[in-house]
């Protein structure tokens, strides 16, 4: 029997471009099977798609149109693909694809990045390093400031005498709130920090590495170290285990979340979840548009999958829908179901394209949450 709707929960897709609209329809059918559950608890889920990006620039003129901006803020969560390709590379910086990505990172002033590197059971020997088992990292990225931001930025000169300006600015209280994110996720992991800067060259650097030491202050049963950036990629290789939650401004966290994307062995099983103080969240695949195999039914859903557990973690507050959708991914892992990225040749595997690998895992969480309400216990 449906209980009387106690909570309503409205989100925004933003399939995007690439291949964002297919991994986007898979991550719908898991989506599904979670509204038909969750109404029996009494909670509506329901979302509506709306435009960003190329498709934006295509249907709307801009990569942002005014009503995909305001129907985010209303939402309680938005969902994103991807955005970017080949189309529009010729197309002036602010009125790229990318730019309406930035533009909607900074209206709904989600400044801090969370992007977990878990190595899924199953896939460690898909990692190109031989010895990594057990790995379970948080890169916390800030989003909304530094050399993505910083203004002046130009071009100026002609020939020979060209020359381009990008600026890297930060406030005190842009590092001081992403630092709390960090120190907070680390009470809940395994109580470390590691800080990423390059403060031995510059000056948003050591004011970074100041002010992180001051937040660490209020944190003392959390540990704090410091590492610059160029060592931190060697160490991410050598000794990916060695960390918890790595903290780092905008630009070392882009670089550094694509180097884990490769350590956990395929950036299409990352997820990522971008949060402010308030107002709806904004989750993401990490991958990116890969215009290569768009269209083809090849690409891995599972990073945009996991983007919606954690929008139901963190933006609807049902951090059991959350875990169940993770154990549906590695159930289906286990059983040797494969998109061809993390596909391995051995024997027993059974490689799927997009749309089945999403209809396998909205199964595996139907079974779930099923035996859950059979049984009607809270065991998430
Ligand atoms: C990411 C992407 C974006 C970024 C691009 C598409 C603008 O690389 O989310 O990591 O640099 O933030
Ligand atoms: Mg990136």
């Amino acid at each position: 029997m449906t209980k009387e709707t106690a909570e309503t929960h409205q989100l925004v897709l933003l399939p995007g471009d690439g291949i964002g609209p297919e991994v986007i329809a898979a991550t719908e059918t898991v989506m599904r099977t979670a509204r038909d559950c969750l109404r029996l608890e009494g909670i509506a889920l329901s979302w509506e798609r709306h435009q960003i990006g190329g498709a934006a620039i295509d249907a709307a003129g801009g990569p942002l149109p005014p009503e995909t901006l305001s129907a985010a803020q209303g939402a309680s969560g938005v969902l994103l693909g991807a955005v970017g390709g080949p189309k529009w590379d010729a197309l002036a910086p602010q009125e790229r694809p990318e730019a309406g990505l930035l533009a909607i990172r900074r209206a709904l002033s989600v400044y801090a990045n969370l992007r977990p590197a878990t190595l899924l059971p199953g896939l460690e020997s898909h990692s190109p390093l031989r010895a990594v088992q057990g790995l379970d990292l948080l890169l916390v990225r800030e989003l909304t400031g530094g050399l993505y931001f910083g203004e002046p930025r130009e071009r100026s000169g002609e020939g020979a005498s060209r020359r381009a300006v990008d600026t890297m600015v930060y406030h005190e209280g842009e590092i001081r709130r992403v630092a709390h994110v960090a120190f907070r996720a680390a009470r809940r992991r395994r109580g470390k920090v590691t800080s990423v800067d390059k403060r031995n060259v510059l000056e948003c650097s050591r004011l970074w590495r100041e002010v992180v030491e001051e937040v660490s202050q209020e944190y003392p049963d959390v540990e704090l170290e410091h590492q610059l950036v160029d060592s931190m990629a060697m160490l991410l290789v050598l000794q990916p285990q060695a960390f918890d939650v790595v903290l780092a401004e905008n630009m070392f966290g882009d670089i550094l979340s694509d180097e884990l994307g490769g350590v956990v062995g395929s950036l299409g099983v990352m997820a990522s979840a971008s949060i402010g103080d308030e107002g709806p969240g904004l989750y993401e695949p990490i991958h990116g548009s890969a215009p290569n195999i768009a269209g083809k039914d090849l690409a891995n859903p599972l990073g945009a999958i996991l983007s919606f557990a954690m929008l139901a973690e963190h933006s609807l507050d049902l951090p059991w829908v959350a875990r169940a959708v993770e154990a549906a991914v590695k159930d289906v892992l286990s059983q040797g179901v494969r998109t061809k990225d993390i596909a391995q040749g051995t024997p027993g595997e059974k490689i799927v394209g997009t749309r089945e690998m999403g209809e396998r895992v909205a199964r595996a969480l139907a079974q779930s949450l099923h035996t859950r309400q059979a049984l009607n216990e809270t065991y998430f």
